[in-house]
């Protein structure tokens, strides 16, 4: 849906946020364009809108669809991040909902995590480089550790409004869409894993292929079946997600205000990569 907006946007837009649709609802922030780009990998799991606030164009991609239609092994991560780096975008904000593997990352906090182990089952496409373009890229640090101070800080400014963040944190990417049996959140939790879902890879591996920044800000919404509490469903993960949407808006509000501002060119532009792996990618 376009809205009657325009399809086309000639400036780069560098910063993007993928996650829920509730996340591109924020005050102050104006429609300028809705872009669908047709990449190699095919189209993006929704048109891109293009939100312009303070004078910056952000981009907001919904990982799942539109109309939440791709289960979380379905999604077109390729088609996504090529999408995006096609419009300029040099920075991902990514949101995710999760289930906590610790008891002190209660329901409703916000974690920001700094490791990722992979759990996927190797059937998602996972790279870029195949078919002849032979690439490897660096992974031991996945996520963006300037990109990761920055919500930090952000999150704990909203400490006053009941933003409760943990500024480190193991994400436990899995393949679902089965939740975890007991077995194997107990084997998380011994592994060392802080969080679980079902989104961090291949997106953040994609993203680092393409050369894009990126950091992952994760809301757990249940204890996963590891804890004594109810086992994890659908329901449980929705109701947690609409009642603490509104501290996800002020939390990705506060990120995007900052990362517009004066002084952070560099990370969100992008030019701090020296080589370029994504030059002998066609985006
Ligand atoms: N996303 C939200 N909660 C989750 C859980 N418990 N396991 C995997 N993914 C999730």
């Amino acid at each position: 849906m376009t809205d009657g907006l325009p399809t086309t946007y000639s400036d780069p837009v560098h910063i993007a946020v993928i996650g829920g649709t509730g996340l591109q609802q924020l005050p102050g922030y104006v429609p300028v364009a809705v872009l669908n780009p047709l990449t190699p990998w095919g189209h993006a799991s929704a048109p891109i809108h293009i939100l312009k606030h303070n004078n910056t164009p952000i981009a907001f991609l919904s990982r799942h669809g539109e109309h939440h239609q791709f289960a979380p092994h379905e999604v077109p991560n390729r088609a996504n991040i090529a999408a995006l780096r096609s419009i300029g975008v040099r920075c991902v904000i990514a949101f995710s909902a999760v289930g906590s593997l610790r008891e002190e990352i209660k329901p409703r906090d916000f974690v920001v995590p700094d490791q990722i182990i992979d759990r996927t089952k190797g059937v998602r496409p996972f790279t870029f480089f195949e078919k002849g373009v032979v690439g490897h890229v660096g992974f031991a640090d996945p996520f963006d550790d300037k990109l990761a101070k920055v919500v930090r800080e952000c999150g704990h400014a909203l400490a006053g409004d009941g933003v409760v963040l943990h500024d480190q944190g193991t994400v436990i990417c899995m393949e679902g869409p089965q939740f975890s049996t007991r077995a194997e959140s107990n084997m998380y939790r011994a592994w060392g894993g802080s969080i679980i879902n079902m989104s961090a890879l291949p997106e953040s591996k994609l993203a680092r292929e393409a050369e894009i920044s990126y950091q992952m800000i994760c809301m757990a919404t249940d204890y996963d079946c590891w804890h004594s509490s109810e086992d994890v469903d659908v329901e449980m993960v929705m109701a947690n997600m609409g009642a603490n949407g509104d501290n996800a808006k002020r939390l990705v509000g506060a990120v995007l205000d900052e990362l517009s501002k004066e002084g952070h060119e560099a990370l969100v532009g992008g030019k701090h990569w020296e080589g370029s792996v994504a030059g002998m990618l066609k985006f």
